[in-house]
C-alpha cells in the first residue's frame, strides 16, 4: 500500500489537526487536508487499522481553505491550521471539543485579539549551522524570517542572531535560543541554552543591546543533558537582571526563564477576566489557586476576595509570584512552593473557590480524591488539554455540576485551545 495513491474524502479533523480522510474502509490521517475536502493521497506509512497520507492532488477543496500567507507553513510543524480561514478554524476547534468533551455542551470558542504576532515567548533551536523551528516529526530545522505568529521583535532579534552566530567557532556550544516579550512592558529577555557557560557571548550581548535597548535581560543557561528537556538547572546572568518585568491589568509581574507565563497576553487578560467572573467572589470569599505559575491569575482575584493562596512547584515562579505581591502591595495574596498533585487536604479545606490550572497532563488522580473529599463548593478549571480536561471531568462529575464548557482562542492557526469551566459542588 505504500507510495499508493488514493482518492480520499475527508470526513472529520483529528486532535493534532490532521485530517481524518475515508477511502472505502481505509482510515488515512493527512496533513493539510480539510473536513470535506477529496484529495488523490499519497500513503506514506502503513498502520493495523489506518494509514498516514499526504495530499498529492486536491480534487475538491474546502470553501474555508486559503492561500497560506506563511512562507514556511507547509514545512514548519508549527501552525497546522494556517491554510484555514480564522473562523473556520474556531469551528474545528469546537467540533473537537465536542468530540473531545461529548457530555458536555460546549460554547462558541472566544476568538484571539490578535491573529498575527500574538506569541510573546519562542524557543528556536540551533543546530546544523541553522537556526529555527523543527519540521514536523523530525530534527530537521527550518529557517524563518518573519514567523508571523511570534512577536515581532523576537523575529527582527533572530534575524539578528543568525548573522551574530552562524559560522562562529563556538556556535556548536549553543543549543536553544529563547525570547520572552512583555507585552505590556515591551521589555525582553533573551536567553542561550549551552553547552558551557564559558562560551564569551561579550560582543553578541553589546550588539544586542545597542540595537534593542528594550533587551533587559540577557542569560546562559547550562544544558548538557541528551534530553529533550530544553532548559537546564544553571544559569549566568550576562547582562541586565534575570528576569523582565511585564503588566497586565494594571498589575505588575516579574517574569524569570523558567517561569511560566500565558503565551498570548491579550487572551490571558480576557480569560482571567472570565475565571474572576466564575469564581463568584466577594470580600469573605478565600481562594485557593493551583499551579499558580507566577501568579497571575491569585494576583488579579486577591483584588476582589479576602484571601488568595496560590500554590506552585518550580522555585522561581513562586520567588516571581511573592515579589509579585509585595510590589502590587496585595498582602492578602501568599505564595507555597509545593507540589499541588499531593498531600493538598489542609489547603483545600474551608477555601470557597479552588483554581486548577494544570500543564498538560491535568490533575491528579490524588488531588481529585482530595478535592471530593475535602467538599470544596466551586472547583474552576483552566485547561490547555481537552483530553485530559474529559478525563478529570469524568472523576469528579458525580459529586460537581459542571457548567458548559468555555473556550478560549490563545492559539491562532495552531490545534490547540485554553478551555475553562465552572464545577459546583452537588451537596
Ligand atoms: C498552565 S501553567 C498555569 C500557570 C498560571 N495559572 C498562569 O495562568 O500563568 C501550569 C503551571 O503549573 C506548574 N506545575 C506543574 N506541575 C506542578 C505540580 N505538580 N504542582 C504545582 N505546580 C505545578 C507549572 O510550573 C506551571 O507554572
Amino acid at each position: 500500500m505504500k507510495n499508493q495513491i488514493v482518492r480520499c474524502k475527508c470526513v472529520d479533523m483529528s486532535v493534532e489537526g490532521q485530517g481524518i480522510a475515508r477511502a472505502g474502509e481505509l482510515v488515512v490521517f493527512v496533513k493539510g487536508l480539510i473536513k470535506g475536502e477529496t484529495a488523490d493521497v499519497k500513503i506514506i506509512a502503513e498502520k493495523k487499522n489506518y494509514a498516514y497520507g499526504i495530499i498529492d492532488k486536491l480534487i475538491e477543496a474546502s470553501p474555508f481553505r486559503r492561500e497560506s500567507d506563511c512562507p514556511i507553513a507547509y514545512k514548519c510543524g508549527g501552525c497546522d491550521y494556517r491554510h484555514i480561514e480564522y473562523n473556520y478554524q474556531l469551528e474545528l476547534k469546537k467540533q473537537v471539543l465536542k468530540n473531545t468533551l461529548k457530555e458536555y455542551e460546549i460554547k462558541d470558542i472566544v476568538p484571539s485579539v490578535n491573529t498575527k504576532y500574538y506569541r510573546n515567548k519562542v524557543q528556536i533551536p540551533f543546530r546544523d549551522h541553522k537556526m529555527g523551528f523543527y519540521r514536523k516529526y523530525s530534527n530537521d530545522i527550518v529557517e524563518f524570517d518573519d514567523c508571523l505568529i511570534e512577536s515581532d521583535i523576537a523575529n527582527k532579534i533572530i534575524s539578528d542572531l543568525k548573522h551574530l552566530l552562524i559560522g562562529k567557532p563556538y556556535e556548536d556550544q549553543i543549543r536553544h535560543i529563547i525570547i520572552k516579550h512583555g507585552k505590556g512592558s515591551g521589555e525582553v529577555m533573551v536567553a542561550f541554552v549551552v553547552r558551557s557557560l564559558a562560551i564569551d557571548l561579550r560582543e553578541e550581548c553589546g550588539f544586542l543591546t545597542k540595537y534593542f535597548p528594550s533587551i533587559k535581560s540577557i542569560i546562559l543557561n547550562l544544558n548538557t543533558s541528551e534530553s529533550n528537556v530544553i532548559l537546564g538547572t544553571k544559569e549566568k546572568l550576562l547582562y541586565g537582571r534575570d528576569y523582565i518585568y511585564d503588566f497586565y491589568d494594571g498589575i505588575m509581574v516579574k517574569l524569570s526563564l523558567k517561569s511560566f507565563y500565558q503565551v498570548n497576553h491579550e487572551m490571558m487578560e480576557k480569560l482571567y477576566k472570565r475565571v474572576r467572573e466564575l469564581s463568584e467572589l466577594n470580600e469573605e470569599s478565600e481562594v485557593l489557586d493551583l499551579y499558580c505559575g507566577i501568579g497571575t491569575i491569585s494576583l488579579y482575584l486577591s483584588r476582589f476576595c479576602k484571601k488568595v493562596t496560590g500554590v506552585e512547584i518550580v522555585p522561581s515562579a513562586i520567588a516571581n509570584a511573592r515579589d509579585n505581591a509585595i510590589f502590587n502591595g496585595m498582602d492578602n495574596a501568599e505564595f507555597v512552593l509545593a507540589d499541588a498533585g499531593k498531600d493538598m487536604d489542609d489547603y483545600l479545606k474551608d477555601k470557597d473557590v479552588v483554581i486548577v490550572d494544570p500543564p498538560r497532563k491535568g490533575i491528579s488522580r490524588q488531588l481529585i480524591d482530595s478535592i471530593i473529599s475535602c467538599k470544596v463548593p466551586k472547583l474552576i478549571y483552566v485547561s490547555c488539554n481537552p483530553a485530559t480536561l474529559a478525563r478529570d471531568l469524568e472523576l469528579l462529575k458525580e459529586e460537581y455540576e459542571i457548567s458548559p464548557i468555555e473556550a478560549f482562542d490563545m492559539f491562532p492557526h495552531t490545534v490547540h485551545v485554553e478551555c475553562l469551566c465552572q464545577l459546583n459542588r452537588k451537596r
